[in-house]
């Protein structure tokens, strides 16, 4: 198998400045901050201001990035963002970051693989190194929930917000070496996680008001279940797969979903509590962007440090799921 050293070159995050906080939604549905902290970790999220869309969260996150590794928009070669939630089906959310960038003749693309659509770009990003060597590849997780969230379900209008993290990928400079990268998916279980509305399964005729189907549809305990089995398990595979045990991890960075899956797989993973990062707490679910959004936020507050073994994992829609290892 061809080996490159991928390395992380920058990293980059934002979240929109308006916040929507468990009080506030105390006032729009039947809910309280005591059931949603006991039961999610979550107290606030961010949310997108009018006119603003996923594309411009993830710009943000990019020219971020790109000033951490002291880049210049026109060196990349490669933007791909992993998203559900897109401006537009077409053009893609890639392509729109890309115009946004002032830049133009990259490779553009976007990735459905929900959740877990920051670490499918890392992989797909490893894959372009390989073949290009020279290249220098943009990752981003960019989403604008809200946008799919319907504020009369309180079963999941309390769980997500809006934001975006990226990172710059390249075969040379400094930066944190990306060791590998495990992915999966199981189809079968699609019908558990749902967006489905204005899909060609599921069309909307000229003047038919929006159905339910248009917005997240979860059933959130067995969710909660598969999260948990599958990011813990591939954790256990992508360590064995690099001759490494979990004595050898530093810090656990899993997808901010809910503080209790964060915590479980931490449990079944044995791995003290304190090397575990989260920020659901202001962010919520923030779905493809909460990964890297919440590992720009790691490294800069110093929680990340100096040879670090960072072991990211995230779950989401499809089923998808998958594991990244860093080593700083
Ligand atoms: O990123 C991947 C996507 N993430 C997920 O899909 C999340 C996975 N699942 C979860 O995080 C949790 O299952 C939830 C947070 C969604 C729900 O927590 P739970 O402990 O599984 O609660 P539940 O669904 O079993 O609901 C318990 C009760 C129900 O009332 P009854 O039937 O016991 O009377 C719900 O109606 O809590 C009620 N409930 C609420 N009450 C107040 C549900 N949502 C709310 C709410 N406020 N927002």
């Amino acid at each position: 198998m061809m080996k490159n050293n991928v390395v992380i070159r920058g990293l980059g995050r934002y979240a929109p400045e308006k916040v929507l906080t468990n009080a506030d939604l105390e006032k729009i549905v039947e809910t309280s901050d005591e059931w949603i902290v006991t039961r999610t970790g979550i107290k606030e999220r961010h949310i997108v201001e009018e006119g603003q869309f996923t594309s411009d969260l993830g710009t943000e996150a990019a020219k971020m990035a790109l000033a951490d590794a002291g880049m210049d928009a026109d060196e990349i070669t490669h933007i791909i963002v992993g998203t559900f939630t897109p401006d537009h089906l077409v053009p893609s959310c890639a392509c729109i970051i890309e115009k946004k960038l002032g830049i133009k003749n990259k490779v553009a693309f976007d990735i459905a693989a929900a959740c877990t659509g920051f670490i499918y770009s890392l992989e797909m990003g490893r894959a372009m190194l390989a073949l290009h060597p020279d290249a220098k590849i943009l990752c981003i997780g960019a989403e604008m929930v809200t946008h799919r969230v319907n504020f009369t379900d309180r079963t999941t209008c309390v769980l997500f917000g809006d934001g975006a993290g990226a990172a710059v990928l390249t075969n040379d400079g400094e930066g944190p070496e990306l060791l590998d990268v495990k992915l999966a998916t199981d189809g079968n279980l699609g019908s558990l996680l749902t967006v489905s509305g204005g899909g060609s399964a599921s069309t909307y005729k000229p003047g038919e008001t929006i159905r339910d189907d248009y917005f997240i549809q979860l059933q959130g305990r067995e969710v909660f279940k598969h999260a948990v089995r599958s990011m813990a398990t591939i954790c256990e595979e992508i360590l064995e797969a690099n001759g490494l045990t979990k004595k050898n991890v530093d810090v656990l960075l899993p997808h901010q979903a809910n503080w209790r899956i964060i915590d479980a797989v931490g449990r079944k993973f044995d791995i003290a509590p304190e090397k575990v990062y989260s920020n659901i707490d202001r962010f919520g679910n923030t779905s493809a962007a909460s990964v890297p959004l919440a590992l720009s936020e790691a490294v800069e507050t110093g929680f990340i440090k100096d040879g670090d073994l960072v072991m990211l994992t995230a779950f989401g829609g499809g089923f998808t799921w998958g594991s990244a290892l860093l080593k700083f």
